[in-house]
C-alpha cells in the first residue's frame, strides 16, 4: 500500500516512525520561537494555563480525530473529505475543508520559512563567534541589523524554502528518519542545558513565576484566542498535516495513545523553552513582550556567556533549523500530495509550483520587518496579519469543522472501528470531547472575540 502512493512518507511504516514524523511536524518554531514570545506578549501564567487547557480539551481530541479521518481514507486531505463525505452520505460542502487546509498550510509556510531563515542565519552567526561576550544591547543590535536587511532575509528564506523542497521532492528517506531520531533527543538535551544556564542567571525563579503564576486580570479575549490558536498551531492541527500523516499509519495501531505521546512531547519542549528563556529575559532587563525577536535577543546572550557556549550556540540553531524543516515539510505536503494524486502533476512539478508560490508570498513577511514595516492592514503588519489569519482563524475553524465532522457526521460505528479503543470509558470520553467540548469551546472563544459574549 505504501509503495503505490506517490508521497514523501512512504518510508515511514511503523508506529514509531509515525510518532517520529508527527512529533517532527509538531515540534518546531512554534514551541521554541513562538510559544515564548506570545506568552511574553500575553502576560505569562494565565496565558500558559489557557494554552495547556486548550491542548488537553481541544487539541488532543482533534488530533485523534484528524489522524483517524486520514487513516480511514488513506488519501490526501481533499480526497479524504470527498471519500468520507460520501461514506457518511453528507453534504458536498465538506470538501471545502480540505481546500482550506491546503491554503492554510501554504500561508503558514510562507512566514514560517522566513523565521526558519533567521534561525539558519544564526547558525552562521554562532559559528563566527558573533555572540562572544556580547551584552544584551549588542545582541539586540545584531538582531535589528539583521532583520533590517531585506537582502539577507530573502537569502535565508530562499535557502530554507529550497531545503524544504529538496526534501519533499525526494521523499523522506531512511537518512532523514535516522537524523530526526537522533536530532530530536539532542534538541531536548540542549534545552535542558539551557535551563541549567537559566538557573545560574539569578532570575530563575522570576522566570518561573512569570510562566506559572497566573494573573487572570491579564487575559483578554484576544489572548484566549491566541492561546487556543497556538494549541492548534503547535500540534499541527486544523489543516490536514496530521491527516496526511495519519493516512500512512498502518491499521491496528492505537491512534489515541500516539496522540497523547505526541502532544506530551510537544508540550514539554515548549515549556522547557519558556523555562530557559524567561530567566535570561529578566536577568538582562529585557522585556518579555519583545515580540518575534525574543529568542534571538535572549539565547545568544547565554551562548556568549557560558563555557562551551560557542558549540552550544551552533548546535542549538542547527537543531532549531532541523526542527523547523521537519515541520515545514508537513506544511507543504498536503498541497503536493493533492497536486500529485488528484491533478496528475509529477512530484517535481508539484513541489516547484507550491514552493514557488510560498516563496513569493514569503516576501511579504520579509518586507514587513523592514521596508514595509509601516504598512498596516487592520492595524497589523503583513507578518502579523498572516499569523493571525492562519493560527487564530483558519486553524481553529478547520479544527472546529474536523470536530463536527468526526463527532456528528461520521457514523459512530465507523469512528469506533477506526479508533479501536479498549472497552470502557476511552471512546465515550473522546466522543463527548469531540462532539461537544472541543467545538463549543472554539465557538465560545470566537463569540467572545467578536464581542457577542
Ligand atoms: N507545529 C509546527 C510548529 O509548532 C508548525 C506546523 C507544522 C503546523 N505543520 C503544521 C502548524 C500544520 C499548523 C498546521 O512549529
Amino acid at each position: 500500500m505504501m509503495d503505490t502512493k506517490k508521497t514523501v512518507h512512504d518510508a515511514w511504516s511503523s508506529r514509531f516512525a509515525f510518532i517520529l514524523a508527527a512529533t517532527g511536524s509538531a515540534v518546531g518554531l512554534g514551541n521554541i520561537w513562538k510559544f515564548p514570545y506570545i506568552t511574553g506578549e500575553n502576560g505569562g501564567g494565565a496565558f500558559v494555563i489557557v494554552y495547556l487547557l486548550c491542548v488537553m480539551l481541544i487539541g488532543i481530541p482533534i488530533m485523534i480525530a484528524e489522524t483517524m479521518l486520514g487513516r480511514r481514507s488513506q488519501r490526501n486531505p481533499i480526497e479524504t473529505m470527498e471519500l468520507l463525505t460520501e461514506e457518511a452520505g453528507a453534504d458536498k460542502n465538506w470538501h471545502y475543508l480540505g481546500w482550506m487546509g491546503i491554503i492554510a498550510g501554504l500561508l503558514i509556510l510562507s512566514y514560517y520559512s522566513v523565521i526558519a531563515g533567521w534561525a539558519s542565519a544564526y547558525v552562521l552567526k554562532a559559528f563566527t563567534g558573533s555572540f562572544f561576550d556580547a551584552d544584551a544591547a549588542a545582541i539586540k543590535g545584531i538582531f535589528d541589523d539583521f532583520v533590517g536587511s531585506p537582502v539577507q532575509l530573502i537569502f535565508w528564506h530562499s535557502l530554507f524554502m529550497l531545503a524544504t523542497m529538496l526534501i519533499v521532492v525526494r521523499g523522506v528517506n531512511k537518512g532523514l528518519e535516522k537524523a530526526v531520531q537522533f536530532l530530536m533527543p539532542s534538541l531536548f538535551v540542549l534545552l535542558l542545558l539551557l535551563v541549567g544556564y537559566a538557573m545560574t542567571t539569578g532570575s530563575y525563579f522570576q522566570g518561573l513565576h512569570f510562566l506559572f503564576t497566573p494573573d487572570f486580570s491579564k487575559l483578554t479575549s484576544n489572548s484566549v484566542l491566541t492561546a487556543m490558536g497556538h494549541a492548534f498551531f503547535t500540534l499541527s492541527l486544523g489543516m490536514g498535516a496530521i491527516m496526511v500523516y495519519g493516512s500512512y499509519l498502518p491499521k491496528g495501531i492505537s491512534i489515541a495513545k500516539t496522540a497523547f505521546l505526541i502532544a506530551g512531547a510537544d508540550t514539554v519542549v515548549a515549556l522547557l523553552a519558556g523555562i530557559a528563556i524567561f530567566p535570561i529575559v529578566f536577568a538582562n532587563n529585557l522585556h518579555p513582550d519583545s515580540g518575534p525577536g525574543l529568542i534571538f535577543q535572549t539565547l545568544p546572550i547565554a551562548f556568549g556567556a557560558m563555557t562551551g557556549g560557542w558549540l552550544m550556540g551552533i548546535l542549538f540553531f542547527v537543531m532549531l533549523v532541523v526542527a523547523a524543516l521537519t515541520s515545514s515539510i508537513s506544511l507543504i505536503e498536503p498541497a503536493v500530495a493533492w497536486l500529485v494524486e488528484s491533478k496528475g502533476f509529477s512530484r517535481e512539478k508539484a513541489c516547484v509550483w507550491s514552493g514557488l508560490a510560498t516563496w513569493l508570498l514569503g516576501l511579504g513577511t520579509v518586507f514587513s520587518f523592514n521596508v514595509w514595516s509601516n504598512v498596516k492592514i487592520f492595524d497589523r503588519s503583513i507578518f502579523q496579519l498572516l499569523d493571525y489569519l492562519t493560527a487564530n482563524l483558519m486553524l481553529p475553524i478547520g479544527g472546529f469543522c474536523i470536530a463536527i465532522f468526526a463527532g456528528w457526521i461520521m457514523h459512530r460505528q465507523h469512528s469506533e472501528d477506526e479508533l479501536n479503543m479498549p472497552a470502557g470509558l476511552a471512546y465515550p470520553v473522546w466522543k463527548l470531547l469531540i462532539s461537544y467540548v472541543a467545538p463549543a469551546s472554539v465557538f465560545f472563544v470566537f463569540l467572545h472575540v467578536i464581542g457577542v459574549l
